[in-house]
C-alpha cells in the first residue's frame, strides 16, 4: 500500500453555523473559523472539513444549496472563504468542503428553469414524473417509495402537474446524474473549488445518486397511506460506480486531494471496496453509519426510552468487521459523529458523573483505530446531547417534519425524551467557548439555545486544565501523529483481544517493529480484564491506576516493554 498524507492526518469537522458568530447575528460564520484557526492549530489537527456554506435558503442549513460558487452572506463572503484557505494552509492545516451532490435548493436557477416547463433545456437535469390515479381519481406520487425526512420522496409542482424526486426535503430536489450535461455541470463546480485550493471534499450522501429508474414500486410491506423505506432503491446502485469512475477521471485525478464519500448505513464492506477501493476510480475513503446507531438514535422512537446501556460486543464486533473487511483494501476513516448523530459522551459514555473520564476514554479510541480518525467539533472537550425543555426550541428540518406526524400518535413527554436522544440538533448545539453568557458563541441571539452545562464543559476551563478533555484529546492527537507509535498507530494491525468481555473493549496494533495495546472500560463501574501486564508500560491513561481492575470509563493504553 502506497502511505498517502492523508493516511497521516488527523481531521477536525467544523459545523460553521455554531462554530463562532462574529458580528452577532447568532448564526457562526467563516470569519468564526479563521477567528478561532489558533484554536484549531493547538488540538494538533492537520484538516478541517467545513459543513456546507454555500449560498442557501437554509431549509436544511445549507445542504439545499442555491449557488454553488458563492458563499451565503450569513455566513460571509467569497473572499472570506479564500482567507480561510490561506489561513488554515499557513498553519498547515488543509481545508476540504462538503460537497453537495445529489439535490440542489429548489430556489437554485438550474430548478427554478427545470420546474418552469416541461420543454426547458433544465427539465432533465431533475427527476420528473407523473403522478398516479387511485380508485377514487385521487392523484397519488408516481410510486410509494419513502423521503428519509418523512412522508413521499416525491413532490408535487403545479405549474406542470407532475412530481419531482426529493429523498430528503420538499425543498432539496434530487438531481437527475442520467443527464450528461448535469454531470459535466458538477465536474466543473468541484474543479473550480479545488482551483481555488480546497485540498478535497467530504461528498455528501453519495450513496443515492443513482436510482431504481424503473421507479416501480417497492415490494416491502407498510400500512395503507405510508411509504416504503426502501432505501435500496435510491442507494449503492450499480450505475451509481459508473458516474464515479467518471467523476475522478474528469475531476479528481487531476489534483492532490482527499474524498471521503458519506455512504450511510446501507453500504457494507464490500461495496465500501467499489467506493474507495485502493485500487477503485472513485473516493479516498468513505463513512459508514453502523457503529453510530448501536444504542439507537437515528429515527426509531422505541430505542430511546430508558437508560442506555452500551452492547459493548456487538460494538466492538462492528469495528472489528469494517476493519478486518477493510484491511489492504480499503482506508477507512474514523469518527464517534457528526452533524446527524447525538453526541458522543451522551450516547456512549456518561454526560454527568463520569463525563470527563468517558470523554477521554472514548478519544482515545477514536485515535488509536486504524483510519483517518476525525474529530466532530466540540467533541474534543466532551459536548453533550441538549438538555431542551420544549420540542420547540428544536430547528432541525428532520424534526420539524417528524413532529406533527409524531404529535398524532405519541405524547410531548415522549417526542422530547425522543429528540434529546435522537435529533440531530444535539450535535448542532453552539460551540461552548467559555462560561460567559451563551458561551462566547454569539453576543446576540444563537440560532439554537446554547446547552445549559456551557458553564462547566466549555474551551476556556479546558484549556488551563491539564487533565481536561481538551488536554486528553490534544495528548492523543500528538501520540498518533507526531510520537514514536506513530506508525504502528496509523499503520500498523488490528486485532481485538476477549473480544467476547461484555465490557471492555481492547485491541492490539501491531507492526514488525511495535505492539500498542488500547484496553477501554465503556462501564461506569469497575471491571476485570486480565493480560500480562508486567509486559507492557504505560503509555497514555486518563486515571492513575495499574493491575486488572479498571475504574469507570478507564482506558489505557500500552506499550510492548523492550519493543
Ligand atoms: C447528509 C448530510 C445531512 C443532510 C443530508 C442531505 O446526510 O450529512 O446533514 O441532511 O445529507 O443533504
Ligand atoms: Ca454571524
Amino acid at each position: 500500500m502506497k502511505k498517502q498524507w492523508w493516511m497521516e492526518t488527523v481531521g477536525y469537522q467544523i459545523y460553521p453555523r455554531s462554530y463562532k458568530d462574529t458580528n452577532g447575528d447568532g448564526i457562526g460564520d467563516l470569519p468564526g473559523i479563521i477567528e478561532k484557526l489558533d484554536y484549531i492549530a493547538s488540538l494538533g489537527v492537520n484538516l478541517i472539513w467545513i459543513c456546507p456554506f454555500y449560498q442557501s435558503p437554509m431549509d436544511d442549513n445549507g445542504y439545499d444549496v442555491s449557488d454553488f460558487y458563492d458563499v451565503d452572506p450569513l455566513f460571509g463572503t467569497l473572499e472570506d472563504a479564500k482567507e480561510l484557505i490561506r489561513q488554515a494552509h499557513d498553519r498547515g492545516i488543509r481545508v476540504i468542503l462538503d460537497l453537495v451532490m445529489n439535490q440542489t435548493s429548489d430556489e437554485h436557477p438550474w430548478f427554478v428553469e427545470s420546474r418552469s416547463s416541461k420543454e426547458n433545456s433544465k427539465r432533465d437535469w431533475y427527476i420528473w414524473r407523473d403522478g398516479k390515479k387511485d380508485r377514487k381519481g385521487n392523484l397519488l406520487p408516481p410510486n410509494n417509495w419513502a423521503s428519509f425526512f418523512e412522508g413521499s420522496c416525491w413532490n408535487y409542482d403545479e405549474t406542470t402537474g407532475q412530481y419531482y424526486m426529493k429523498i430528503f426535503s420538499n425543498k432539496m430536489p434530487d438531481l437527475n446524474w442520467e443527464n450528461d450535461e448535469l454531470r459535466k455541470a458538477m465536474a466543473e463546480m468541484a474543479k473550480w473549488w479545488l482551483d481555488l485550493g480546497v485540498d478535497g471534499f467530504r461528498v455528501d450522501a453519495i450513496a443515492h445518486l443513482a436510482k431504481d429508474i424503473t421507479f416501480r414500486n417497492s415490494k416491502m410491506n407498510v400500512e395503507p397511506g405510508h411509504f416504503a423505506p426502501d432505501w435500496r432503491k435510491f442507494s449503492n446502485r450499480d450505475r451509481l460506480f459508473d458516474y464515479l469512475a467518471e467523476f475522478h477521471d474528469d475531476v479528481l485525478a487531476h489534483y492532490d486531494c482527499v474524498t471521503v464519500g458519506e455512504v450511510g448505513g446501507g453500504a457494507n464492506e464490500k461495496e465500501a471496496e467499489r467506493y474507495a477501493g485502493l485500487n477503485t476510480k472513485g473516493f479516498n475513503m468513505v463513512f459508514n453509519f453502523d457503529h453510530c446507531w448501536k444504542n439507537g438514535a437515528f429515527g426509531d422512537e422505541g430505542r430511546t426510552v430508558g437508560k442506555l446501556t452500551t452492547d459493548v460486543i456487538d460494538l466492538k464486533k462492528t469495528f472489528e468487521r469494517w476493519i478486518l473487511g477493510c484491511e489492504g483494501k480499503v482506508w477507512m476513516p474514523q469518527y464517534w459523529l457528526n452533524h446527524d448523530h447525538p453526541r458522543v459522551v451522551s450516547q456512549y459514555g456518561d454526560p454527568d458523573e463520569y463525563h470527563r473520564i468517558s470523554a477521554q476514554m472514548l478519544g482515545a479510541v477514536l485515535l488509536t483505530l486504524p483510519g483517518t480518525p476525525f474529530i466532530y467539533n466540540g467533541e474534543e472537550i466532551g459536548m453533550t446531547n441538549v438538555d431542551y425543555d420544549s420540542v420547540d426550541d428544536f430547528n432541525d428540518v428532520w424534526v420539524r417534519n417528524y413532529v406533527p406526524s409524531a404529535r398524532k400518535r405519541i405524547s410531548e413527554e415522549r417526542i422530547l425524551t425522543h429528540l434529546r436522544r435522537a435529533s440531530r440538533d444535539n450535535a448542532r448545539t453552539p460551540m461552548q467557548w467559555d462560561d460567559s453568557e451563551n458561551a462566547g458563541f454569539t453576543t446576540g441571539k444563537p440560532h439554537l439555545k446554547v446547552v445549559g452545562n456551557y458553564k462547566k464543559i466549555n474551551v476556556r476551563n479546558q484549556e488551563n486544565d491539564d487533565e481536561s478533555v481538551l488536554s486528553m484529546y490534544k495528548r492523543l492527537i500528538q501520540l498518533r501523529l507526531h510520537s514514536d507509535l506513530k506508525d504502528v498507530l496509523i499503520y500498523g494491525k488490528f486485532e481485538l483481544i476477549q473480544d467476547n468481555h461484555p465490557d471492555v473493549f481492547a485491541y492490539r496494533r501491531y507492526d514488525e517493529k511495535n505492539e500498542v495495546i488500547i484496553i477501554a472500560n465503556f462501564r461506569d463501574r469497575n471491571v476485570i480484564f486480565e493480560i500480562d501486564y508486567d509486559s507492557y508500560d504505560i503509555v497514555c491513561s486518563n486515571v492513575k491506576n495499574s493491575g486488572c481492575e479498571f475504574m469507570p470509563y478507564e482506558f489505557r493504553i500500552l506499550k510492548a516493554k523492550g519493543g
